[in-house]
């Protein structure tokens, strides 16, 4: 603690004796956690009659106090008595955006030194404030009861990010500003608009009418056809009927924000502490202006290159005009002194044996296409700059070269060593690795806990590169999330645990995390929000019985009722309650899904009951501890496809473990031997694979985790005899950062990672 901190807190224990002394934040539910409460006993009384007094900077805090006028109150002259909230200018606190909030029976203060700190300390107030003072329309509220407490609080990071892609699926204003809300309920501040992209061009600009009129609307894509698949088992999967519209006689799929509502947009924003980004990608992902603008391009044709779309052509003067024209509205429009210029996943060999290309290149010096994409890039930055704005640039940016004073924002988690070569250029970053930071990857057990763990800078940055970190940010790509409630189970609660990472992080608060995350179901419950619930655990997908199995499930909080079916219909609020305890004598399919009060309902588990014997173990055979190890360096697309042709190295390894200190970007495994079985039994396997991977015991597949597909876990049961049983584990990368962890529950055991003492070869 700051000589000024201990100060203040003095003051505090002072002027507020009530206050413990030692540190009790259980009975508070504040996410992100803030830095420091000091417990208390009792409450504020929160009425209509409550006033508002403003000391200094009274006019800078007005918009974090509109938040609290929502509530009946009223702005007061400074000289009230009683029940009444103080928000003070106080220029002795440290940090820009921190904040001391101090709650007692009949006063709550608030001291800051800026507009955003007012933002945050409202934030936190209203958490505290709890359900009611979200509930819509208040009827019938007449007071809240705010505990007392003495917070003094402040942010990790600078930038708090949430990005969201608008132009996969589009998004209205009004929903946008919902999102608003929420992201400065949780203290965030930097909301990035991916506003065009292939499938869309989503903001107004004066000059290319066309970009909107037409850019705008889609005929329905391939990505739209698998959503509309997947909306007939799940119906948030629905493309929203308010996204169409007759465009030139046909029937469309889209929309756009002129700037007119932008700006509005932009003001509610502001008003909530928030800073919108804007994002127009290019040279890549630029079909929607390529359609309409094929010369743009190297070979004056729009479409599909290679792996990606053609990319607006670096070599011609008429992509800078284009380019200049649009980004000179997009730095009048939007008041954030950053502009993202996307240039990611560039199909730059559109421009290799193209003659313009060639003659740049000579003229510049420049040897590659990556050169040619930084070129493109340091000139962009160089018109940023001369309208007052910094460039962010995907982490593609590095290739080819990058400038010093770009911002990088990270996201590609197959690339390691990114964010130590930017630091070592010196240049800022902004962390969203895909890994931790992509909400639009499905959702499992694990995901949450996994986001929680993220940390920004473990990238084998040195104290002093890491002052280069300057944020994280939630990234939302929207190519299968159609909906507003599709977004929202994607994105909630993963970006609370995210707050805390941005605000405040402190990785062995797990358990207080969850704990807190109970009260924080309730508070997205007021605000209508679809979050994913927490999962329904204690069962494997595949479960066994050799006589009779006793189903009995961990629910995530104590009021959920679960309910099943066993005719393969998804359980809803007619089907039967499922019991602590459930007999199982017959081999059965049995579906179950959680249900709250407030009508939130959990995902649809599934789980198979098979009667088995238990396996014989194998005998005669003399082995020895660990298992084989194989490594094959190419890029299969499933596990099932290894050959052994590929056969690269093998080795003898303890565990699941990939024992190299490097692997290809790309590649396979197997690990083969045996799984010692201590007693017979039921033993539970969990197989959790980025990408693929499938798993035998004895002759048969037991676990098919298979396919490229983001950090999954799988779970299977087996009724294994006393002994020795064959094992073998497949598994495959495709790139971008893999996983691969084996647990195992043995008889009346905890699930946990296999023991190595259990394998033998
Ligand atoms: C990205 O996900 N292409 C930045």
């Amino acid at each position: 603690m700051n000589i000024l901190g201990k100060v203040t807190l003095r003051i505090i224990l002072v002027l507020c004796p009530i206050f413990a002394f030692a540190q009790q934040q259980d009975k508070y539910a504040i996410i992100p956690r803030p830095v420091k409460i000091i417990a208390g006993t009792g409450s504020f009384t929160w009425s209509n009659s409550t006033k508002i007094v403003l000391i200094n900077g009274g006019k800078e805090f007005s918009p974090a106090v509109d938040e609290l006028k929502a509530f009946s109150l009223k702005c007061s002259a400074q000289s009230v008595p009683a029940n009444k909230v103080v928000l003070k200018y106080d220029p002795s606190i440290n940090a820009d955006e921190g904040y001391h909030l101090i709650i007692k029976k009949n006063l709550i203060e608030i001291k800051v030194k800026s507009t955003a700190a007012a933002f945050w300390a409202i934030a936190t107030l209203k958490q505290l404030m709890g359900v009611k003072v979200l509930a819509t329309g208040q009827v019938g509220i007449k007071t809240i009861a705010v505990p007392c407490v003495a917070i003094e609080d402040h942010p990790r990071f600078a930038w708090r990010g949430v990005h969201l892609d608008v132009s996969r699926h589009f998004f209205d204003l009004a929903y946008l500003r919902t999102m608003i809300d929420r992201m400065a309920y949780y203290k965030f501040n930097k909301f990035h608009l991916h506003l065009t992209d292939d499938q869309g061009w989503r903001l107004e600009i004066k000059k290319y009418p066309e970009l909107t009129s037409k850019g705008a609307w889609r005929k329905l894509n391939n990505q739209d056809t698998v959503c509309m698949e997947l909306a007939k088992t799940n119906p948030d999967y629905t493309l929203p009927q308010k996204h169409f519209k007759m465009v030139d006689g046909e029937l469309k799929y889209g929309g756009f924000y002129t700037q007119e509502e932008m700006r509005g947009l932009i003001a509610y924003a502001t008003n909530k502490g928030v800073e919108i980004i804007p994002e127009i990608d290019m040279p890549g992902h630029m079909m929607a202006a390529t359609h309409l603008m094929p010369w743009l391009t190297a070979k004056g044709k729009s479409g599909l290159a290679k792996d990606f779309t053609e990319p607006l052509c670096p070599c011609k003067e008429t992509t800078y005009e284009f380019a200049e024209n649009v980004f000179s509205e997009i730095a009048a429009l939007f008041p954030s002194k950053y502009i993202h210029l996307g240039a990611d996943e560039v199909e730059k060999s559109s421009w290799k044996n193209i003659p313009q290309c060639e003659e740049l290149m000579k003229k510049e010096g420049l040897k590659t296409v990556d050169e040619l994409q930084s070129y493109f890039v340091r000139r962009m930055e160089k018109f940023f700059n001369s309208k007052g704005k910094k460039l962010i640039g995907w982490d593609e940016i590095l290739d080819g070269g990058v400038s010093p004073t770009a911002t990088m924002m990270y996201w590609r988690t197959w690339v390691p060593k990114a964010p130590k070569i930017a630091a070592e250029k010196g240049i800022e970053m902004l962390m969203t690795p895909g890994e931790y930071c992509y909400f639009d990857a499905q959702q499992d057990g694990g995901s949450l806990q996994k986001v929680y763990g993220f940390d920004p800078y473990n990238y084998n940055l040195t104290t002093a590169e890491r002052k280069k970190v300057k944020g994280v940010q939630a990234n939302i790509w929207t190519e299968y999330i159609p909906s507003e409630r599709r977004l929202e189970y994607m994105v909630f609660p993963r970006l609370l645990a995210l707050a805390e990472v941005a605000w405040n992080k402190n990785e062995e608060n797990w358990p207080d995390f969850d704990r807190r995350l109970q009260v924080h179901t309730q508070l997205m419950g007021a605000m209508n929000i679809n979050y994913r619930m927490p999962d329904i655990k204690g069962f494997a997908e595949k479960s066994v019985f050799v006589d009779s199995a006793y189903l009995t499930i961990k629910k995530p909080f104590k009021e959920m009722v679960v309910r099943y079916t066993t005719n393969g219909t998804i359980p809803g609020l007619s089907a039967k309650i499922l019991p602590s305890k459930l007999l199982i004598k017959a081999p059965v399919q049995l579906k179950m899904a959680g249900f709250i009060s407030n009508g939130n309902k959990s995902d649809v588990y599934t789980i198979d009951y098979e009667k088995q014997a238990y396996l014989k173990a194998v005998t005669g055979k003399k082995l020895e501890s660990g298992l084989k190890f194989y490594y094959y360096p190419v890029y299969y697309k499933n596990a099932k496809s290894i050959n052994e042709k590929d056969l690269k190295a093998e080795k003898i390894t303890k565990a699941v473990e990939i024992p190299l200190t490097e692997t290809a970007p790309s590649f396979a495994t197997r690990h083969v031997g045996y799984f010692y079985a201590p007693t017979t039994g039921i033993y539970t396997f969990a197989l959790r694979s980025d990408d693929g991977s499938l798993l035998k015991i004895g002759d048969k597949v037991l676990i098919d985790n298979d396919g490229m597909h983001f950090s999954i876990e799988k779970s299977a049961e087996i009724a294994l005899e006393k002994g020795y049983h064959p094992f073998e584990l497949l598994f495959v990368e495709g790139g971008g950062g893999y996983t691969l962890q084996l647990q195992c529950k043995q008889p009346n055991g905890q699930l946990k990672a296999v023991d190595p003492s259990l394998f033998f070869h």
